[in-house]
């Protein structure tokens, strides 16, 4: 079925004042939770395209997609010209189920971390995938089972900054990359094993601003200078901040843009060579086209905070419950036209955990959300929910995974069935004990 194209007000979510929504990219929610049920997250693809398009300045456009793996949406970031970033086994294996190639120039598929476990490293090796050292430990491994392999690294400049203490990625508290201090060494240690080192990669953490992912510019150049004239490649790492509140500052990509052009001319003109400027951005493509909608289905007041608990917990969105982080909120009412007064509720799952709220701030304070007057059967519509949503969704209390739903052009589909209840205990056996 084919939906009119959403209109701007109804993409940018929500009658903003009134805090209803009444379609998601043009689908009337109704329609939506009639084919698919609740819990379910909805992407939109206009949105993911849009924000691919909107870096289009950088030369390679890598889809971290931890941030939202879904074949579908793979496959549709590959349609609009993204290449993709891999962090294990199961990564590279969607990636090549969404259509990427294993080898390329530029490589369509990177493995980035800081360990190879046994089933990535036969992967990488098999596949010649292009590798993202974060330690040099990784380098030694490669080595063993690809001869002189061509990787670039990952380097912790000892600073970092991201939205919580928890997506800081970079300096001496964090796990990721080469310590900047130990660069030397680790060229030595790769030189030793055949391994060329084609470029410099460093990514602060996520969810930082621009001042902060600035300040990578001038590492990632000094570092590529030490590293030497067979760099060909340098990455800016993902980190984009998205505007989850109103009023937060949107994302100035020509300025950062221009502070990477700047850095990789620089490094052109020292090394008298091409460097390919890439970026690695999660969050940036897909945060805003996500929404998470799920059912009202019981209010009820403690003393003074009136509850809305919803059939989607932290099983399905953990990012408030791991970071406190603020998501947008709407009411989509099943019946439509009615005034609803707003009011101050606090918004919950149905997990046997009382961290399980969706309204709340670091530490764990539960805060209050305005949302319309509600009936059970109500439906909460929680948006900017396509980063790191149904990604880090898990089975606790044995709650099926979510429903993911993809609109292109007005249509919805269907990217991946809700679990059935035999999907949960798939793989499960009870030992013939006698
Ligand atoms: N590149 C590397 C090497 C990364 O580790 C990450 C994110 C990215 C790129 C993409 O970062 P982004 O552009 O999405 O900020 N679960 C947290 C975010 C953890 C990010 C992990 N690494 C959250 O929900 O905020």
């Amino acid at each position: 079925m084919t939906f009119s194209s959403p209109s701007a007000s109804d993409v940018q979510g929500a009658a903003e004042a009134s805090k209803t929504r009444t379609a998601i990219a043009g689908v009337p929610i109704g329609e939506l939770v009639r084919q698919f049920g609740t819990p379910m997250f909805v992407y939109d693809a206009a949105t993911i395209a849009q924000r691919i398009a909107s870096l289009a300045c950088f030369d390679v456009v890598r889809y971290a997609q931890k941030a939202c793996s879904n074949i579908a949406v793979l496959d549709l970031c590959r349609r609009n010209g993204a290449l993709v970033d891999a962090t294990s086994a199961g990564e590279i294996h969607r990636a090549r189920l969404a259509g990427f190639s294993p080898v390329g120039d530029p490589p369509p598929i990177v493995y980035t971390a800081d360990i190879f476990d046994r089933d990535s490293l036969d992967l990488v090796a098999a596949q010649r995938l292009h590798v993202n050292c974060g330690s040099a430990d990784m380098i030694d491994q490669l080595a063993e089972r690809v001869p002189c392999p061509r990787v670039t690294i990952r380097i912790n400049p000892g600073f970092g900054h991201g939205h919580s203490r928890k997506t800081n990625t970079g300096g001496e508290q964090s796990k990721h990359g080469i310590w900047h201090e130990e660069l030397d060494q680790t060229l030595a240690r790769a030189a030793a094993r055949g391994a060329v080192v084609t470029g410099v990669h460093v990514h602060i953490g996520s969810g930082s601003d621009l001042e902060h992912l600035g300040e990578v510019c001038g590492a990632v150049e000094r570092l590529a200078l030490r590293v030497g004239d067979q760099v060909t490649t340098i990455s800016a790492g993902g980190g984009l901040p998205v505007a989850y509140r109103r009023g937060d500052a949107s994302m100035d990509v020509e300025a950062y843009f221009a502070l990477w052009d700047a850095t990789r001319r620089r490094l052109q003109k020292a090394f008298g060579h091409p460097v390919r400027l890439e970026i690695e951005p999660g969050r940036y493509l897909v945060a805003e086209s996500g929404y998470l909608v799920a059912e009202v289905r019981a209010i009820k007041r403690m003393g003074g905070n009136l509850f809305y608990l919803l059939d989607a917990g932290f099983n399905n969105l953990a990012r408030p419950v791991m970071y406190g982080a603020y998501h947008p909120m709407a009411l989509a009412p099943v019946e439509a036209g009615l005034t609803r007064a707003l009011q101050e509720v606090v918004v919950g799952g149905p997990l046997c955990e009382s961290g399980d709220i969706f309204t709340q701030g670091e530490g764990g304070v539960v805060r209050h959300e305005m949302l319309p007057q509600a009936s059970v059967g109500d439906h909460v519509v929680i948006e900017i929910a396509g980063a790191y949503g149904f990604a880090m969704s898990s089975n606790y209390n044995s709650k099926p995974l979510a429903a993911e739903v993809l609109v292109r052009g007005g249509t919805p589909y269907l990217i991946r069935a809700r679990q059935s209840l035999d999907d949960l205990v798939r793989g499960e056996e009870i030992p013939a004990l006698g």
